[in-house]
């Protein structure tokens, strides 16, 4: 397995610019089938997701070619609306294909995501929000087969704000008659990314990052441009990574506003927080103090994919931190391990309560999950010693060169290459 070697205990400083958002990008590569055709998409990182989202593309019959940092899919050889399961469970994301392809070929078939690490993860509201569009749903042998005919604009108030259920039923009403409007829909930063991807492709969507989103239909543009929008947990880590570790970092090609609940958190803990238009510049104090209690929320609240980072700059801060984790019920496994580092915390359910300690020590962990795992770097850029972060292919799946990253601001984080082992992904 991977091992990310940490020699702690080092300042950071320095410029760097954030990598483009992999929760923006999966959804978009998907919605690239939606009307076939071409598409260019710039700022894409290099990630595990992706290169799985790449193979996902190709097995159903497109084009896909990454250089750089620009994909190019064609999907107007596409010849297969069916995912078999070994690449649907290479990534959690690719159950947004389920309304990309049931809007391109009005038929798909795939396996269901199933448990994954961060507790169960049901899809409920996806299939509830396609029949209310006029699919009809069977299950078969693990298999979700979606069909329509036709399918139908109508208005959907989702029973929660679910970031994949509303994308998913974003991309499946392009090809629905009429207008569909969906309410008490999730507000996520890469839900307008996807909207803008979308009317440049020649939908008519409007409302994203509002709780109503409107979908009147689609007229195909056969070539399309579009640049993938900065990933705000990758900014969030770097900015709780110059708070573990100590220093003064820059951030470039990003936009503070995604960040707002995460830099409140940070200027109380005693943080310096300059944000510029497109940047923010962190200067971390000799003394951490604990911020007020951190409630993930769906946005415009605390991100729960934040969580694990932000608890790993609390370690040392003085007095107790709190956080209390709404959104996925299994989020406080990288817990036992910032523990191995000398972290005092103590878990009640879905509180988890820091004291934070003067001093932390290296160990040996074990990346649990992506956020987790990348919170445990954190953790370590932290520590006095070496920590090896032992990962089954957890981190490379949402973050483009975690560790030159990190070694360009004065860390010394080396990752060691291992076998992968199969993971699902968040
Ligand atoms: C997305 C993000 C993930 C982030 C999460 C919450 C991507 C690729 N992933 O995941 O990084 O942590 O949003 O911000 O964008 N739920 C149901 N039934 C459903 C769907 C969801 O009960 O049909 C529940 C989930 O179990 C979870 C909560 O709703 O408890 C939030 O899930 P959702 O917003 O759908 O997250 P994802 O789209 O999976």
């Amino acid at each position: 397995m991977p091992v990310w070697r940490i020699n702690g205990g080092r300042h950071l400083c320095g410029r760097i610019d954030v990598q483009g958002a992999k929760n923006a990008v999966l959804p978009i590569m998907a919605a690239s089938l939606v009307g076939g055709g071409t598409t260019h998409l710039d700022n894409c990182p290099h990630l595990l997701d992706v290169d799985a989202s790449v193979e996902i593309l190709r097995y159903l019959g497109c084009r896909a070619v990454q250089e750089g940092d620009t994909i190019v899919i064609d999907s107007t050889g596409m010849n297969r609306n069916h995912i078999p399961h070994g690449l649907m469970m290479k990534m959690r994301s690719s159950v947004m294909y389920m309304g990309a392809i049931l809007a391109r070929c009005g038929e798909v078939r795939l396996s269901t995501p199933g448990g994954c690490e961060l507790g169960s993860r049901p899809i409920d509201l996806h299939l509830k929000a396609l029949r209310a569009l006029g699919a009809e749903i069977t299950e078969e042998g693990g298999e979700v087969i979606c069909r329509a005919e036709k399918l139908r604009g109508t208005h959907i108030n989702l029973d929660f704000p679910s970031v994949g259920a509303t994308e998913n039923l974003m991309l499946a009403a392009c090809a629905a008659e009429g207008e569909t409007v969906i309410t008490n829909a999730a507000r996520e930063p890469e839900i307008s990314d996807l909207q803008c991807f979308l009317n440049r492709k020649g939908a008519d969507i409007h409302g994203a990052g509002t709780p109503e989103i409107s979908i009147n239909g689609f007229s195909p543009i056969s070539c399309v441009e579009h640049s993938v929008m900065p990933d705000r947990i990758a900014a969030a880590t770097y900015l709780c990574a110059a708070v573990s570790a100590g220093g003064d970092v820059m951030l470039g090609q990003m936009n503070p506003a995604h960040l707002e609940t995460i830099c409140t958190c940070l200027k109380e803990m005693g943080c310096s927080i300059v944000t510029g238009r497109e940047s923010i510049r962190i200067r971390s104090p000799e003394r951490l103090r604990a911020p007020r209690p951190m409630i993930t929320k769906p946005y415009p609240g605390f991100p729960t994919d934040a969580q694990a980072l932000l608890m790993a700059a609390c370690l040392k801060a003085e007095g107790t931190s709190v956080f209390v984790e709404n959104i996925f019920d299994s989020r406080y496994r990288h817990v036992d391990e910032m523990r191995r580092l000398g972290a005092d915390i103590r878990v009640e359910g879905r509180v988890a309560m820091v004291t934070g300690t003067a001093a932390l020590h290296g160990a040996p962990v074990t990346a649990c999950d992506l956020r987790g795992g990348a919170a445990l770097v954190v953790a370590g850029l932290g520590a006095a010693g070496e920590t090896d972060v032992i990962d089954c292919g957890h981190i490379g799946r949402g973050y483009d060169d975690l560790a030159g990253t990190l070694t360009r601001l004065g860390a010394e984080v080396t990752l060691i290459p291992g076998e992968q082992c199969m993971c699902i992904a968040s």
